[in-house]
């Protein structure tokens, strides 16, 4: 006789419970009140974070437990990147990606230091969309540093940002190691002779691949400030540098370039230690130039496919996204920071294994520690 399955009224699963204190939060941000998004959001958030209450798919626990087994020197930074946030009317996902990613980084045990935001988290620089992200970011336990990304800058040229935020570029120095954040993504005045709106101007940055648009750069402005900033720091210092484009020439088509990339590169290299951690390419991507690692970061908000004519050295290629499940491809990240300067950097994607392109990887030109390839058939 065939059993039949009956269906237990009333229980629901953890995933349901979760996506259902989310439902709160998001209902809660449709008014701006900051009283009443911090009640919602502490119901949500202190009920998933309640005593293994619940129990979250993926990524969510098990690889913590083993980041946070090790009693290791130096310390660790984590970060959320790329959220590209639309008003919450137009678009509940990206919102919704931003929630979890928040609640990744407040479960990291140990905490970090502190949690870079890498840039791009409005997606047409909108006060409302910076305003919303800046709210979901005021969640994060750790403190904040944040960075600038095109999307957040080119509708107003960054006088929201600047509001919520404080000034893009900056400096300052933590346990040994020299930090210093840069707005990497200026480009040459191509809307004032073609009589272009604020919005159009911002249209036209975000679509990476048009032909109108410069390539970003760092510009001569920032350049001779970051010469200044450096002559004060001994030779000896780890540097860790962010930036929100990668401070090389990837992919000029799409604009994974900047221009005068080569000029800071040459700022940095006399240094022993060099760090660029860098958003903007929502992919896992690692390179090396002389003394210079670099390593991107996850976006929140969706995976880019790399650029068809070669990887930089040493990346370690994810495979391709699963075109049917919105959250492949994402995640956040962290970085063990050790007292040389030398950066394990790792990747917490949502859907796979996390992947960690340890300093040994790349110190050894490859040799040595290899991360193991991902796991899923590409598709
Ligand atoms: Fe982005
Ligand atoms: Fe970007």
């Amino acid at each position: 006789m065939a059993s039949k399955r009956t269906k237990r009224p009333g229980v629901k699963s953890v995933e349901t419970r979760y996506y259902e204190e989310r439902e709160s939060v998001l209902r809660g941000l449709h008014n701006l009140d900051r009283r009443s998004f911090l009640r919602l959001s502490a119901a949500a958030f202190g009920a998933a974070a309640g005593a293994g209450a619940l129990r979250f798919p993926h990524s969510f626990q098990p690889i913590r437990v083993a980041h946070a087994a090790t009693t290791e020197p130096g310390f660790r930074i984590a970060y959320i990147s790329d959220s590209h946030l639309y008003e919450q009317e137009v678009n509940d996902r990206f919102v919704r990606q931003l929630l979890r990613a928040v609640d990744d980084v407040n479960r990291l045990d140990p905490q970090p230091d502190f949690v870079l935001y890498g840039g791009d988290l409005a997606q047409l620089g909108q006060a409302k969309e910076l305003e919303l992200g800046a709210e979901i970011l005021k969640e994060v336990k750790a403190p904040v540093r944040m960075m600038v990304g095109e999307h957040d800058w080119f509708f107003d040229m960054g006088e929201k940002w600047r509001d919520l935020f404080g000034e893009p570029t900056y400096s300052f120095d933590h346990k040994g190691v020299h930090f210093v954040t840069l707005l990497s993504v200026n480009e040459e005045d191509f809307w004032t002779e073609r009589g272009m709106t604020p919005i159009e101007r911002m249209h036209t940055v975000a679509g990476l691949d048009n032909g109108i648009q410069s390539r970003f750069q760092v510009g001569a402005e920032q350049r001779e400030w970051l010469r200044k900033d450096l002559e004060a720091v001994p030779k000896t210092t780890p540097v860790i540098v962010f930036s929100h484009s990668p401070l090389y020439h990837y992919y000029k088509p799409w604009n994974f370039w900047t221009e005068d990339a080569p000029e800071i590169q040459a700022l940095l290299r006399p240094f022993q230690n060099v760090a660029v951690i860098h958003g903007h390419t929502h992919q896992l991507l690692t390179n090396r130039i002389g003394n210079i690692r670099f390593h991107g970061m996850l976006s929140t908000a969706w995976p880019w496919p790399y650029a068809p004519e070669g990887l930089p050295e040493l990346t370690v290629q994810m495979n391709r996204p699963n075109p049917f499940d919105p959250n492949d491809g994402l995640g956040t990240g962290s970085a063990r920071v050790h007292p040389d300067g030398q950066v394990d950097k790792i990747y917490d994607l949502w859907n796979r294994n996390p992947i960690e392109v340890p300093a040994s990887y790349l110190a050894s030109g490859g040799k040595k520690d290899a991360p193991p390839k991902p796991g899923l058939a590409s598709y």
